[in-house]
């Protein structure tokens, strides 16, 4: 069974996906996770993130994989653990461009194909349900209002040791939003065969039920 989770940033995709993936004895796949383990990987290797030909060099030899540990997903990429590096906000203020390159896209859907064949797999993004899994059974779009989505994402950075304020993380969510939605390939969208779940008011063991009972047919 393939599950699609797509959404905006901070609507609370990775803690349901995480969940759900546990609940279910699936494997849980964060793309986003893979976008900013390059972007990650540019920054260090001082790649410029306009440099759509470097950044796919990058991208066509890089490995990321992830492991897990007593239940927890660990981002490896050439052997270092980037779990928490990859959540910083220079990699959130660049990941964005990174990812609105096609050609980058194309080499990060084919290794998210290859990771979920013969599996069944929850898998989170922003063009799961359109391009990596276009056949998945269900295919859900987590949304939240632009208020808690902020929240969430400063409470996050705050215990993660990062300074931050609402004025810039609201900021940042809404310019991710803007690249995010309005790339050439790969936007993030409501498909036709979406199911949509505002989580603005919803605690997460909420929509998780929510989902749960949608897949059990309840
Ligand atoms: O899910 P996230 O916020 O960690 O994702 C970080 C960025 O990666 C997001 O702003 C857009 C990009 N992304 C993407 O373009 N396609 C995906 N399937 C997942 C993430």
């Amino acid at each position: 069974m393939k599950i699609a989770i797509d959404g905006p940033a901070g609507a609370g995709k990775s803690t349901i996906a995480r969940t759900l993936s546990r609940e279910l004895g699936f494997i849980y796949i964060d793309t986003g996770a893979m976008y900013r383990a390059l972007t990650l990987k540019a920054l260090m290797n001082n790649i410029s993130i306009e440099d759509s030909e470097a950044l796919c060099e990058l991208a066509q030899i890089i490995d990321i994989h992830f492991e897990y540990n007593f239940n927890e997903q660990k981002l490896i990429c050439e052997a270092e653990d980037l779990t928490d590096l990859i959540r910083s906000p220079q990699v959130s203020a660049a990941v964005s461009t990174v990812a609105s390159f096609p050609e980058i896209r194309e080499i990060m859907v084919k290794r998210q194909q290859e990771m979920a064949r013969n599996h069944s797999v929850v898998m989170d993004g922003r063009d799961i349900g359109e391009c990596v899994l276009p056949d998945a059974d269900y295919k859900f779009y987590l949304t939240a209002s632009i208020e808690e989505r902020s929240r969430r994402r400063l409470e996050e950075l705050q215990s993660a040791g990062y300074k931050a304020d609402m004025d810039a993380t609201k900021k940042e969510i809404l310019v991710r939003d803007m690249k995010d939605t309005q790339r050439q390939t790969g936007a993030l969208k409501i498909l036709d065969d979406s199911i949509v779940i505002d989580t603005s008011d919803l605690t997460a063991t909420q929509v998780l039920g929510r989902i749960l009972s949608i897949i059990r047919g309840e």
